[in-house]
Order: structure tokens, then C-alpha cells, then sequence
């Protein structure tokens, strides 16, 4: 429905664009422009009216006086000794004053403008409490998003801290084995061997695994081979290389290749960690041996010696190697 003058306007020029096929002219009084000439045009209404009662109490004044005392109507109606006229002329100029509060004051004060006042109030104290709680809600946001940045750290650090340890004993000459068997028995070496690896994997030639009479307790055993039929009792994982063994063991914290001379060769590069037995002998006869270890790639990071005692032939040291 077409209000005001001014959107009739609008609404027919509008229609006559469109009925004659040309352009459509586009308004340039806005809503905003519409809502304050109405309210311009209701004020002026308002104080109009408020005028013409003025003058029509004024004009209602003169005559009920000339009423009473010209034309002498109810002349001998007196309240408190007081005609009826005054208390007429008093009872109008009260309804007048109450018209004229309304035009200036009520209106002024609690109009459309008062209300859009109250509206862009209450507006701004929810606008002021969405920025609050989006500002909350960034806060949290930013917390989690660092707690899961610090989760992540961690778990890669954990995965970092996933060290392929090898761990041997060895001669002054790197002596490891003969006949596919140790060349001496160290009752202390073995009980660290145990503590070190009891409850991870243990990847190992298949040579070294057939120098046991039976599997070690407590321990994966990952045994490497080049045959793609070789049979291991149930729990063994058997692989065909290095990585594949590696890769068997990817869930341990601390994987150990345990031996023997082939395996070591061609892991000592892949390694992040040597616990070395070094036996402080030479052995003849040896007939297999241990790499070098290179102290510019090897950092010694603690060291332990023993001597040589009636339960141990030979004296020994522990040595832990990080790699640098
Ligand atoms: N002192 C110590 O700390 C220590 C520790 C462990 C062992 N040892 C000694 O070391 C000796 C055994 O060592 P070792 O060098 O003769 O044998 P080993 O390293 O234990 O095993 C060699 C066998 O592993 C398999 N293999 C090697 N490289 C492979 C590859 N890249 N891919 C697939 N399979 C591969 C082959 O098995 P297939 O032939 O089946 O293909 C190979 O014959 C023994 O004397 C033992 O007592 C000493």
C-alpha cells in the first residue's frame, strides 16, 4: 500500500516509466528520507492543531464570558462565590495546556525519535555483547588451536624420540662372533642385554637367530632373511630386508637391532642410538666382526667400566653412543 504523498509519487513515477517502456528511474529519496519528511509533516500537523485550539480557547473564553455576563446566562450560578464561567475557562485552559505538554513535551521526548533512540540502544548493547563473545569465542579458539599445536609438538617429539638402537658387545679388535656363536660369556653383559631389551622388538640376521636355542622371552623377534619360504615359530615376524624390519618395528619407542655382523654392517647408518659392550681383549680366531665406530659421526654420552672378576674373564666397559 502507497503511504505518503511522497512514496505515491515515487510509486507513480515508477509506473509511468514502466508503462511507456523506458527506463525505470531509480529514487534517490531513500527510506530514511521518507521516514523523516513524515515525521516533519506529522509536527507540523501536531502544533496546526495545537495553534487552531489556542485560538479556539481564546475565541470559547471571550464568549463564555460575554455569555454570563452580557447575555447573562446562568448569571446567578456561582461555585464558592465564584461563576461558572471561570471554573469553564479554567477546566478548557487546563485541557489546552495538557494538548500543548503532549505537542512539546511527550512527544518530544518518548516520539518515534525517543523510541528509535531506545531501539539503537538496546542495538548497540547487543552489538557490544556479540563483539564479546566473538572475542571470547577467538580467545578459545586461539587456546585450542595452540593446545593442538602443542599436541602435535609432542606427538612428534615422541616420534622423534622413536630411537633404532643397536646394541652389541665387541672386542678391541670389534670381534663380535665365531662359529655363529659369542666368543665369551659375560654374565653382567647379558643381564644388561635383557634389561635393555625386554618388551621391544628385536630385529636380528637370520644367521643370529638360529645361534639361540629358542626365542628370548618378552621380546619381538623380527628375523631378516633372503628366503621367501624361511619358517620361524609362531610370534616371529620374519622380512626380507632392512627397512621392512625397520617398518615392523615403527610402533616401539626404542627398536633394537641385536646382530650379527651382516645386519650390523648395513644398519650402523640407520641407527640413532649404539649401546656398545666393549670387551677389553682381542680375540683370535674371531671370524666376525663389528664396523668401526666412527667418533665423527658417534658422540660417547656415558661410559661405565668393569673389571675382570672370577664371574667375568674380562674386563668390560658400557658405553652409550648417540649419533651427532
Ligand atoms: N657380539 C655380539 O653382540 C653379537 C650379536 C649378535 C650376533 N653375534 C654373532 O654374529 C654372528 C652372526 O652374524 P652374521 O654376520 O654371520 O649373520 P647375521 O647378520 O646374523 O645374519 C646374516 C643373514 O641375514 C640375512 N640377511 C643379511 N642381510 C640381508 C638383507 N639385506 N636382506 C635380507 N636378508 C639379509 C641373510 O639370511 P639368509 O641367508 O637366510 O638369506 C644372511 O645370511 C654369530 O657368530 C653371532 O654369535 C654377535
Amino acid at each position: 500500500m502507497v503511504k505518503s504523498f511522497y512514496e505515491k509519487e515515487v510509486y507513480l513515477s515508477d509506473n509511468f516509466w514502466i508503462m511507456f517502456g523506458k527506463k525505470k528511474q531509480t529514487s534517490t529519496i531513500d527510506k530514511d528520507q521518507l521516514e523523516l519528511i513524515e515525521n516533519a509533516q506529522k509536527r507540523i500537523k501536531q502544533k496546526k492543531r495545537l495553534y487552531v485550539h489556542f485560538v479556539v480557547f481564546l475565541i470559547g473564553a471571550v464568549f463564555l464570558i460575554l455569555a454570563n455576563t452580557v447575555l447573562g446566562i446562568g448569571k446567578d450560578f456561582t461555585i464558592a462565590g465564584i461563576n461558572w464561567f471561570v471554573y469553564a475557562i479554567l477546566i478548557w485552559l487546563f485541557l489546552f495546556i495538557y494538548h500543548f505538554i503532549n505537542v512539546f513535551i511527550t512527544n518530544k521526548f518518548m516520539g518515534k525519535d525517543w523510541e528509535k533512540q531506545q531501539l539503537n540502544k538496546l542495538v548497540n548493547q547487543q552489538q557490544q555483547r556479540i563483539n564479546k563473545l566473538k572475542e571470547e569465542f577467538l580467545k578459545e579458539e586461539k587456546k585450542i588451536a595452540q593446545s593442538q599445536a602443542y599436541n602435535e609438538t609432542q606427538s612428534l617429539e615422541k616420534k622423534s624420540a622413536n630411537k633404532l638402537t643397536i646394541i652389541v658387545a665387541a672386542g678391541e679388535d670389534n670381534a663380535i662372533g665365531k662359529d655363529n656363536d659369542l666368543i665369551w660369556h659375560l654374565s653382567n653383559d647379558l643381564k644388561r642385554f635383557k634389561k635393555l631389551t625386554s618388551g621391544h622388538h628385536i630385529i636380528m640376521g637370520r644367521k643370529t637367530f638360529e645361534s639361540f636355542p629358542k626365542p628370548l622371552p618378552n621380546r619381538t623377534h623380527i628375523v631378516i632373511t633372503r628366503q621367501k619360504d624361511y619358517k620361524a615359530p609362531d610370534g616371529v615376524i620374519v622380512v626380507n630386508n632392512i627397512e621392512d624390519a625397520i617398518d615392523a618395528a615403527r610402533k616401539d619407542s626404542q627398536p633394537f637391532i641385536i646382530g650379527g655382523g651382516e645386519i650390523y654392517k648395513q644398519s650402523i647408518n640407520l641407527a640413532d642410538k649404539l649401546e656398545l659392550t666393549r670387551v677389553h681383549a682381542s680375540f683370535d680366531g674371531a671370524d666376525t666382526f663389528f664396523p668401526n665406530v666412527d667418533i665423527n659421526i658417534w658422540k660417547e654420552v656415558s661410559r661405565t667400566t668393569h673389571e675382570a672378576d672370577e664371574d667375568h674373564n674380562y674386563a668390560f666397559s658400557f658405553i652409550t653412543y648417540l649419533k651427532k
